[in-house]
């Protein structure tokens, strides 16, 4: 992976600058460690196995929990016996879920749990819970729930209408067109693949809940449990040391964790209830469709005149499927109308930059189309079409910059004239990002021995949450990353907010900056005396504490810590603001290769130009870039839940049907990545998923001539 630090590469970016280079804790202008390549300080356990999740934690009598799912996709439920589940050999206890009288609204949702000690002794219990239905009319397609004689399943209706969205004057605009476009596009469901499935370990003391959790919130999960239960959140710590993904899923304890807390209290004893793979797919959340009928015009010179576009989506029984559209491009006249389709299946969940996948890929395609009306190309066609304000400088030099790098001059216009049957095309798309945080606090002790330990509630979705808190403390301090010691992913420790909305990084970066900051403050007020200048004079660097401008005057870190004697330094502090920002923006190029002969595309390479405020961990930093694209493979190419017509149940529930890439699909990753110290710490957990699948299939356009508007896009639609 090539990745310059660009700011050697960009000259001139106008930035919206946020931090604060006054604030006393202002970040460093001479960075040691920071933006630098530190590898992950939990790396070696995750790889050779030691590292603990939720599933790993055994506890002395642990029991195993299990659900019973509806088979049906909707039906009323008339009566549940869990006495047969519970006569049953090693079950130690069964709880409802749904209610008789109440609905189950698709395959999957969840009717009782039992916990017995064996998963398999649980997995026949749950069978056995004697359950009567009255089944239902269902809905299993969008389709299906758009035609006027569809039965009257969600109450409320099955389609819900929202505003309509309105600015200048449509006939005007399409009045000034000199081309009108008029397509459909569409993206599937994509559902969470996170490698640890959902679920927890639930241990009671008395009224005090211990949960180990999967999860992407401590806090908030905390929190979840206490509202469910009925008990103060003062009686429940919830627990998560490591975590395999969550990409928006696990922010709380779900259906599973409140049964799970339950047949732990009933049975008086730990049990552990993890989701398989096919309960993932069913329950634990995805990524709405998206569909858009959309009419657009362009005038002679390229510029945007109208946008009228009609909208749907479905997140499943009784969820939104918002998105936002038209993304990023200005069109100065334009209305949109969205509705959404409620069918039997599977709700949709926050997955990664929810809703900007889908309206970058449906904005990006028609922005090709029209490029290609006015026979411009696609890149100056959209510089063209930026919007008047920031970030637009930004998006301007990154597609300058990318295009160049990529080599974008070597795209043909349409369709690769080569002979043979694979051909090969490129496509580019942008996008953008909130995601500034907040709200984090920590603590910080420094011991006698010379230890330093820093705690924050927040969590580790495998990103290097660790790491960036190691980095920065290290860097305060003048001393090394393998110095510090790092306890996060316990609601016990100080409050953090959870990991959504690539808030972390901005929310705990300032917050560890200035705990740490302050507790170095704490041990130079202690030893100043003996290095002889006051307080406000002693630093540290090099492994030293000593006075700012004679680095000599001084002692060394281990000696300073030895005149703590007895009373180590303690400081719990928090977020400020000056530290961080919110806001990236980027654009990426992506090359394919399409079989014309089999319908195979192939991503043969994607560059990435992402703005990321200070980078912390250039590493890390570049591992989300490659795990979003990566994603984004698989939302162009291949992950798709397909729900069988006649019973709305999906027919690849597993790994096996429902397809990500594997080793051999990933294409050569370029990455860079815009290091803007200027502007304080920014997270990039979302942005880079956005664009990819929006690039991908440009390129494949690009390839064969010929416009494939619905994503995956599997070897029978390119066919
Ligand atoms: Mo995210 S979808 O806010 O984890």
């Amino acid at each position: 992976i090539d990745s310059p630090i660009a700011g050697d590469q960009v000259a001139e970016v106008n930035l919206p600058a946020s931090a604060n280079p006054n604030s006393p804790y202002a970040w460093p202008k001479e960075r040691k460690i920071l933006s630098t390549r530190v590898n992950r300080i939990d790396g070696p356990l995750k790889v050779s196995g030691r590292a603990k999740y939720s599933y790993d934690v055994k506890r002395p009598g642990l029991l195993y929990g299990r659900i019973l799912r509806s088979p049906h996709p909707h039906a009323r439920i008339t009566s549940i016996d869990l006495a047969p589940a519970l006569a049953m050999k090693g079950v130690k206890a069964a709880v409802t879920i749904a209610k008789p009288g109440g609905k189950v609204m698709y395959v999957g949702d969840e009717v009782a749990a039992v916990a017995a000690a064996t998963e398999d002794q649980a997995r026949d219990a749950a069978r056995a819970i004697k359950v009567e239905y009255e089944v239902l009319p269902f809905l299993a397609s969008v389709e299906q729930a758009l035609r006027p004689e569809a039965p009257p399943v969600f109450d409320g209706g099955n389609v819900k209408a929202s505003q309509t969205e309105e600015e200048g004057n449509l006939q005007a605009g399409f009045a000034a067109a000199a081309h009108v476009v008029e397509q459909t596009y569409n993206t599937q469901v994509q559902t969470h693949v996170s490698l640890e499935t959902h679920g927890c370990v639930c241990e009671w003391e008395g009224e005090k809940l211990t949960a180990w959790v999967s999860t992407q919130a401590v806090h908030g999960t905390r929190e979840g449990f206490a509202t469910s239960l009925g008990i103060p959140q003062a009686n429940v710590r919830v627990i998560t040391e490591h975590m395999g993904g969550g990409f928006g899923s696990k922010f709380g304890p779900d259906v599973q964790g409140i049964a799970c807390a339950r047949l732990a209290k009933e049975a008086k004893a730990p049990v552990q209830l993890m989701l398989d793979r096919r309960e993932e797919h069913l329950a634990a959340g995805n990524r709405p469709s998206a569909y858009a009928k959309i009419k657009a015009g362009v005038s002679a010179d390229g510029m945007l005149t109208a946008f009228d576009a009609e909208t749907w989506g479905t997140g499943g029984a009784g969820a939104s499927s918002g998105f936002p559209l038209p993304y990023i491009y200005t069109f100065p006249n334009r209305r949109r109308v969205h509705k959404d389709v409620y069918i039997n299946a599977g709700q949709q969940r926050a997955m990664r930059a929810p809703g900007h996948p889908q309206g970058c890929f449906i904005t990006e395609m028609l922005m090709d189309e029209l490029a290609d009306r006015v026979k411009m190309d696609p890149i100056e066609f959209r510089i063209r079409n930026l919007p008047p304000q920031a970030p637009n400088a930004m998006w301007r030099e990154y597609f300058k910059v990318g295009a160049s790098k990529f080599g974008w001059d070597k795209r043909h216009a349409t369709g690769d004239p080569a002979p043979g049957p694979i051909k090969r095309g490129m496509g580019c798309a942008a996008n953008r990002w909130g995601g500034g945080g907040r709200g984090t606090q920590a603590q910080c002790e420094i011991l006698p021995d010379g230890g330093v330990v820093v705690r924050c509630g927040t969590q580790d979705l495998g990103v290097g949450t660790r790491t960036l808190i190691a980095v920065i403390a290290a860097e305060t301090l003048g001393l090394q990353v393998k110095d510090i010691k790092v306890e996060i992913g316990d609601s016990n420790y100080p409050f953090s907010g959870g990991s959504g909305g690539s808030t972390t990084a901005p929310a705990v970066s300032p917050a560890i900056r200035v705990t740490v900051s302050k507790a170095l403050q704490e041990l130079a007020t202690r030893v100043a005396p003996a290095i002889g200048v006051p307080a406000a004079q002693v630093t540290a660097s090099n492994g030293r504490v000593h006075a700012r401008d004679a680095p000599s005057k001084g002692l060394s870190w281990a000696d300073a810590c030895k005149r703590l004697q007895t009373t180590p330094v303690s400081v719990n502090a928090a977020w400020e603001a000056g530290l961080s920002a919110s806001g990236s923006s980027g654009v990426q190029f992506a090359e394919v290769s399409v079989d014309v002969e089999t319908g195979v595309a192939k991503v043969d390479r994607i560059l990435c130009v992402q703005d990321c405020g200070l980078i912390v961990n250039q590493l890390t930093a570049e591992s989300q870039c490659i795990g979003g694209m990566i994603m984004g493979v698989g939302y162009a190419l291949y992950e798709d839940r397909i729900l069988d017509r006649n019973t709305a149940a999906q027919v690849n529930p597993n790994m096996e049907w429902y397809m990500v890439p594997g080793m051999s699909d990933i294409p050569k990753i370029d990455i860079m990545l815009m290091n803007q110290p200027e502007r304080g710490v920014i997270g990039i957990g979302e942005p880079p998923t956005i664009s990819t699948a929006a690039a991908i299939a440009n390129a494949v356009a690009n390839a064969i001539g010929v416009r494939v508007r619905s994503i995956p896009l599997t070897p029978q639609k390119v066919i």
